[in-house]
């Protein structure tokens, strides 16, 4: 498990992702994306795992899903379970923001 930091508080977190709007951010040699709604904040593979288009050009809708831009299939973004298509589920992380600010734990092996 590696744990990566992003900002260095709450609000400095929050300042860094504008709600809704997908961020591309390397962590060691994994390229993930981000994106904050409201106070929650989501991070998952960045690329779609049916044929692999880039989910940072994907877009976010009220249900606190991603949706692909290339076959607009859905990804819930708190588990990655697929919503409507046919793939396997979308790989996600876990964020939790802190004092100190978003900590994001990639499993080992990322
Ligand atoms: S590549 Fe994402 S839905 Fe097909």
């Amino acid at each position: 498990m590696k744990k990566f930091q992003l900002g260095q508080s709450k609000q400095g977190a929050i300042d860094l992702f504008p709600e809704k709007v997908i961020k591309r951010v390397k962590l060691g040699n994994k390229e993930i994306g981000i994106v904050r709604v409201g106070d929650h904040f989501f991070a998952f593979d960045s690329l779609c795992p049916h044929r692999g288009a880039s989910l940072i050009q994907g877009s976010i809708n009220g249900y606190e899903e991603i949706i692909c831009p290339l076959h607009q299939y859905r990804f819930d973004l708190k588990t990655g379970a697929l919503q409507s298509g046919s793939c396997s589920d979308l790989e996600v992380y876990q964020t939790s923001l802190t004092d100190e600010g978003l900590i994001i734990q990639l499993n080992s092996g990322n």
